[in-house]
C-alpha cells in the first residue's frame, strides 16, 4: 500500500520510503513517554505530516498522564495505541504489525526511565515492545532534569543506545520545567522533525556577518555602585543562537549577563552604554545584519563618584545625562547594515514601534510588551510584534530559543527581499 507502482508515481528508496512530488513519504511511529515535554509532541504530529509523513503515535501510561491520547489522534487522524494486550488493539493493529509498518521510529520526548528499558531491551509495555520488534531506524530525543540527564547511570544507558545505532537528538539546553538550567530539554519539534527526515538545515544567513546587542548595561555610580535593567539577556542570546543556526557568522556584544556564550558565536563582553557604543561602532562596518536586543540605559551618571559615595543625611540627587543612541547611530552610517531595532513598550506598541522605524532610519523593529508577567524582561518567554515599512507580522507567544528562530527566519526574508545574498 505505501510502494508506488510506476515511475511517475514517484521514486522508491532501498528502504522502502517513498517521495512523492519531492515530500518524504516515511511512515513514523512516534512513542511518547512520560514527561512535561509531552506538550511539545502533537507539534510534531503536525510537522512530520506537513512533511508529507504518515504517522501512528504510542503512549506509554506515563505520557497519558502528561497528554489525553485524544490529542494525538485528532493531530495524526489515526487512533493512538496505548496498550499491549489489548484484544481489539491487537486485532486491528498489534505489535508486530506496527513494528513492522515503520520506516522511523522516534521516541520523543524521551524519560531517562525509558532510556533505561530501552538499553535493557524490555518488552514490558506497548512502546518498549515496538522497539524491540523492530529494525527501523530509531531516533530518541530525551528530556529530562538535568541531574537525571548527566547522572552516570543515564550517560551508560545513552552510550549502550548509540553503540546500537540509536541516534540522539539532543536533548538541548535552558531553562528546565523544575526550575533549573542545563541539558536536558527536548529539542524544538522543528529540529526534531528535520534531524528525522534527514533534510539540511535551512540556512538563509549563510554567509552574512551578524552583529547584535544583548543584556543590560551597568552605569557606574561609584565604584561600588550601579544602575541597570531587567534584562537576563535571554531573548538577544537565543536571537545570536538562531542566527548562529541559520548559517550566519555571529558577533554578540553583551552587557553583563549570568548566561554562558553561546557556542560558534564570538561574545564581547561590555559593562556600560558607552561601552556598548564603542564595541558595537568598532564592528559595524564590517556587518551585514545589526540586531539590538539590548536594553541599553537611555541615561547614565553624569558624573561618577571616583570613591565609594557615603551614607548621608537627607536626600541625595544623582545627575543624569543621555547616552548615546547605538541603535539610531548604526542605522545612520554611510552604509549601514540591514538594522533591526528592538521595541520595550507597556502600551501602544504598534504606534511607538512604527515611531521608532521611521524616526531612526530601521529597516525592522521587533517590538515586545513589557510588564507582562511571564513574558519580555527576565522571563523564558515573549511575544512580539514585527513590522517594517509596508508590512508587520505577530509572532505569537512562545519560547524566547523558538521565538529568536522565527523572528531569524523573518528577518532573513526581509534582508533577502533588500539585498540578495
Ligand atoms: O534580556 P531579556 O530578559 O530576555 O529581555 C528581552 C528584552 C525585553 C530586553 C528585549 O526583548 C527588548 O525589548 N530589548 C530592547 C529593550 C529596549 O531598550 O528597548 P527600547 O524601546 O528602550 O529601545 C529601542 C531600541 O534602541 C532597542 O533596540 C535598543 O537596543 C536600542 N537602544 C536604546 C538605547 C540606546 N542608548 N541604544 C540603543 O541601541
Amino acid at each position: 500500500m505505501h510502494r508506488l507502482e510506476s515511475a511517475h508515481d514517484g521514486q522508491i528508496s532501498q528502504d522502502g520510503v517513498v517521495s512523492v512530488n519531492g515530500f518524504i513519504h516515511e511512515r513514523v511511529c512516534l512513542i511518547v513517554t512520560g514527561g512535561i515535554a509531552a506538550y511539545k509532541a502533537p507539534a510534531v504530529v503536525r510537522l512530520l505530516r506537513e512533511a508529507g509523513a504518515e504517522v501512528r503515535v504510542v503512549m506509554t501510561r506515563g505520557a497519558q498522564a502528561f497528554i489525553q491520547p485524544l490529542t494525538f489522534q485528532a493531530v495524526s487522524g489515526q487512533p493512538v495505541h496505548t496498550d499491549l494486550l489489548d484484544p481489539a488493539a491487537e486485532a486491528a493493529m498489534g505489535h508486530i504489525e506496527l513494528a513492522r509498518w515503520a520506516t522511523r521510529i522516534l521516541v520523543a520526548p524521551a524519560s531517562a526511565d525509558f532510556l533505561a528499558r530501552l538499553a535493557a531491551g524490555m518488552a514490558d509495555d506497548l512502546a518498549a515492545t515496538v522497539c524491540l520488534a523492530s529494525d527501523a531506524p530509531l531516533f530518541v530525543a530525551p528530556a529530562m532534569n538535568r541531574l537525571m540527564w548527566a547522572h552516570a547511570a543515564t550517560r551508560h544507558n545513552v552510550s549502550v543506545l548509540e553503540s546500537r545505532g540509536v541516534t540522539m537528538l539532543g536533548p538541548a539546553e535552558g531553562a528546565q520545567a523544575c526550575g533549573e538550567t542545563g541539558p536536558g530539554r527536548m529539542q524544538e519539534p522543528e529540529e526534531i522533525v528535520q534531524a528525522l527526515l534527514g533534510k539540511a538545515p535551512d540556512q538563509p544567513l549563510a554567509g552574512r556577518r551578524v552583529l547584535l546587542t544583548a543584556g543590560p548595561t551597568q552605569e557606574s555610580i561609584d565604584p561600588v555602585r550601579v544602575i541597570t535593567n531587567r534584562s537576563s539577556g535571554k531573548m538577544g542570546y537565543a536571537v545570536a543562537k538562531a542566527a548562529r543556526a541559520a548559517g550566519a557568522e555571529v558577533v554578540l556584544v553583551s552587557g553583563p549577563t549570568a548566561l554562558a556564550p553561546p557556542a560558534g558565536v564570538e561574545t564581547v563582553a561590555v559593562q556600560s552604554a558607552a561601552d556598548m557604543h564603542a564595541a558595537v561602532m568598532a564592528r559595524a562596518g564590517a556587518c551585514d545584519l545589526f540586531i539590538a536586543t539590548a536594553a541599553v540605559a537611555d541615561y547614565t551618571i553624569a558624573d561618577p563618584a571616583a570613591h565609594k559615595v557615603k551614607k548621608q543625611d537627607g536626600e541625595l540627587t544623582l545627575v543624569l545625562k543621555p547616552t548615546t543612541d547605538i541603535l539610531a547611530a548604526v542605522a545612520a552610517l554611510p552604509a549601514p547594515p540591514f538594522t533591526v531595532g528592538f521595541a520595550a513598550e507597556t502600551r501602544d506598541l504598534l504606534t511607538y514601534a512604527r515611531a521608532k522605524l521611521t524616526r531612526k532610519k530601521l529597516d525592522m523593529v521587533a517590538a515586545n510588551l513589557v510588564g507582562v508577567p511571564g513574558s519580555g524582561f527576565d522571563a523564558d518567554e515573549n511575544a512580539l510584534h514585527v513590522v517594517w515599512a509596508g508590512g508587520d507580522q505577530v509572532l505569537e507567544r512562545a519560547d524566547k530559543e523558538l521565538l529568536a528562530r522565527r523572528l531569524v527566519a523573518l528577518i532573513a526574508e526581509r534582508l533577502r527581499a533588500k539585498t540578495p545574498a
